[in-house]
């Protein structure tokens, strides 16, 4: 992390307003009368709300008097946690994560975007919009690449969406936080993975032809780019193989394969490039089947062997 300083033009004074005052005093009666500084992180916290977003050092002052505590321990949690900003910043305050995780699925393509819709970190656009800052982990990799803009999480980004979201909020428009495609929550792309009632050894296997799981109804096939691969009417000898031991795959995706007829490992192996282009926009992937690489791991499955991911899944079979 870099060195973090004070803005270098502060004002004058810091004082809680009247609610805000009231709201810290009842802060204190949570913490024994020696420990109050360990209300300083929320202190610290509803002083930069109530200064336009960022932390001032008669703020920090003023919470280390309301605290008994040396003004060096405060100015030590505000420079260290990234989460109090030291200067102006905008109506909507971008955190973009740049460690390893984001970095490797996309947060350099990120910053690109915050560079050309606000210019550098700690810059605030002339409008008073857009500032953005870049970040260690804030815990969300499992969605990377990320940014938390004010107190909202906006996770499985691409610089595309990411460019549209900034549009967005400068425009004033609603925007969705949260994962950015159908994922839910944390949950594996194109569906749970667990606890989806795998048959147990005694019952019957779930029929080829079954509809997909939940209640989403089926994308509509759209024009787009590529080539729609050929498909079966039915799982060949009324048994299909078991998809979701394709990594990407869960039971949503694989009741929208069956309906488009692939039932099989080597259909999936046989695609072209044009034939996952197609599925890929076909199921709104952006890119994910090519990121997945679904049809070498088809391939390896296809041939009877096994990939990191099937192993882990356990057994083969519909
Ligand atoms: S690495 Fe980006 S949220 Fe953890």
């Amino acid at each position: 992390m870099s060195v973090r300083r004070l803005d270098a033009v502060q004002p004058k004074t810091f004082r809680f307003n009247a609610d805000n005052l009231k709201w810290a005093r009842a802060q204190l009666k949570k913490y024994p009368k020696d420990r109050k500084a360990s209300a300083v992180i929320p202190l610290l916290w509803r002083a930069q709300e109530q200064n336009a977003g960022w932390t001032s050092e008669p703020a920090i002052r003023y919470i280390a008097d309301f605290l008994d505590m040396a003004y060096i321990r405060v100015y030590e949690v505000a420079t260290f946690y990234t989460m109090f900003n030291l200067s102006p910043v905008g109506e909507h305050h971008v955190q973009l994560c740049g460690t390893t995780p984001c970095w490797l699925r996309g947060a350099d393509d990120l910053k690109a975007v915050c560079r050309k819709h606000i210019g550098e970190q700690g810059h605030v656009t002339g409008d008073g919009k857009l500032s953005w800052v870049e970040v260690e982990c804030l815990g969300a990799c499992v969605n990377a690449p990320m940014v938390q803009i004010n107190k909202d999480y906006f996770e499985d980004l691409d610089a595309e969406g990411f460019d549209k979201l900034l549009d967005d909020l400068r425009a004033g428009r609603k925007v969705k936080p949260g994962p950015q495609t159908d994922r839910q929550a944390s949950a594996p792309l194109g569906g749970a993975l667990t606890l989806t009632g795998d048959a147990p050894v005694t019952a019957k296997p779930a029929k080829a032809t079954a509809k997909p799981a939940g209640k989403a109804a089926a994308p509509k096939a759209v024009a787009g780019e590529g080539k729609k691969p050929g498909g079966l009417k039915a799982a060949r000898g009324g048994k299909a193989d078991n998809l979701r031991l394709i990594s990407g795959v869960g039971p949503k995706i694989e009741g929208l394969l069956n309906e488009l007829g692939v039932f099989h490992f080597d259909q999936i192996s046989k695609w072209t490039a044009d034939n996952a282009a197609w599925v890929d926009g076909y199921l709104k992937f952006k890119g994910r089947i090519g990121r997945e690489d679904w049809i070498s791991q088809a391939r390896t499955l296809a041939a009877g062997g096994e990939t990191e991911f099937s192993k882990r899944s356990g057994k083969r079979g519909g």
